[in-house]
């Protein structure tokens, strides 16, 4: 049974239930798209399938507490806090995001809301955070909802609630709700796969991936000049967009096949060019902009020549931003590090480097 809507007006409180008081505490991951989701439609659907790695070290932590409300209104009462501080801006936008999902939970009227989050990652770094962010707090919810209810008692289910919630807050955050690597988007050749949430891929992984390593390199540490939101948008008028989409879903089949045999010279090819694409797109849209930086560039020359000369699988990848993504099995860490040392970090803003690798996915504390 697949519950494709998840509206439920039942899931609400009684007397006894909203006197209560509770606390949830999720780490939850960010991930790296091999497939890149870029293009959406309707609410929050994908364009075309996409599949991640799930990281270890650059994760969110968000305390979600519940207390009983002191005057009966309608509305949501957040308190929210990121890294110990107010912060109005997310506060914001969280609390539009649980305006959105009332139909799912609709027992979040009923309670006083205290959301406190913090990532692993320096603020300032230019990593993406709405995926591991999104996914924390739409566990938290999961678990808020099972002890009020019961109603999540099946791991398998929770899980797929948690990543169709986190998907309605950030469609790459719907990845992150499961370790190893994780799939979003139907495609025939994963079965169950769908547009509403992802599904875990970490059993078909062939074990040449499952120590992967991600070192993100930080290139700049500054805001992006154009959201992803923004630029998903500006894909419904780029003349490459249909031609993108159909690429997308050829080279998710190719890479399924590879990410179970174990064939890393193939998804380092495909790792590689998928970012290339997702720039090119930004490139090629109306308004054309640019995210890459010099030392974008630079670092990725250096990284083919390093493969060129000493014949390794080390690849590169990018998010919707400068930073690169260094990924390469951990046999050849003792080789790759001195590499990353000599010839990376100095275009690295401050020598600032995230060193991080698959992960577990996410963990209750
Ligand atoms: C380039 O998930 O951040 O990282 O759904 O609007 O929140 P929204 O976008 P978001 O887009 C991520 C784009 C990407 C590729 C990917 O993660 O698949």
């Amino acid at each position: 049974m697949t519950n494709t809507d998840y509206k439920n007006p039942q899931l609400l409180a009684d007397s006894t239930q909203t006197a209560s008081t509770g606390s949830f505490n999720w780490r939850s991951p960010s991930n790296l798209a091999i497939v890149k989701y870029w293009g959406k439609h309707g609410v929050q659907l994908p364009r075309n399938p996409s599949i991640s790695f799930t990281l270890e070290n650059a994760f969110t932590q968000t305390l979600l507490e519940y207390a009983p409300k002191t005057d009966h209104n309608e509305n949501i009462e957040l308190e929210f806090l990121f890294h110990k501080e107010e912060n109005e801006p997310f506060r914001q936008k969280l609390l539009k995001f649980l305006e959105s999902i009332t139909d799912i939970f609709p027992f979040l009227r009923q309670f006083k809301l205290k959301i406190r989050s913090g990532n692993s990652f320096p603020h300032s770094a230019g990593i993406a955070s709405s995926a591991s962010a999104m996914s924390a707090v739409s566990l938290c919810l999961c678990s808020m909802e099972d002890e009020l209810f019961g109603t999540l008692q099946d791991d398998t289910e929770f899980d797929r609630k948690a990543s169709y919630v986190a998907r309605l807050g950030s469609g790459s955050a719907s990845r992150s709700i499961y370790g190893g690597m994780a799939v979003w988007g139907k495609i025939g050749a994963v079965a169950g796969s769908s547009d509403l949430y992802a599904v875990p891929y970490a059993d078909r992984m062939h074990d040449a991936f499952k120590s992967f390593h991600d070192d993100i390199l930080i290139v700049s540490k500054s805001e992006k000049s154009v959201s992803s939101t923004a630029g998903h948008a500006l894909m419904e008028d780029n003349i490459y967009a249909a031609p993108r989409f159909q690429q997308a879903g050829q080279r998710m089949q190719r890479l399924l096949g590879a990410i179970q045999a174990g064939d890393v010279e193939t998804f380092g090819e495909i790792a590689e060019n998928e970012a290339l694409t997702l720039h090119a797109m930004m490139m090629a849209s109306n308004p054309s902009y640019m995210l890459m930086e010099s030392n974008t560039i630079e670092m990725i020359k250096r990284i083919r020549a390093y493969r060129a000369e000493t014949k390794e699988p080390v690849y590169f990848s990018l998010d919707a931003g400068p930073n690169i993504h260094l990924l390469y099995p951990e046999e050849i860490i003792h080789n790759v590090s001195p590499f990353i040392d000599s010839e990376l970090l100095p275009l690295c803003q401050e020598g600032m480097i995230v060193r991080d690798w698959v992960g577990e996915g996410p963990e209750q504390v």
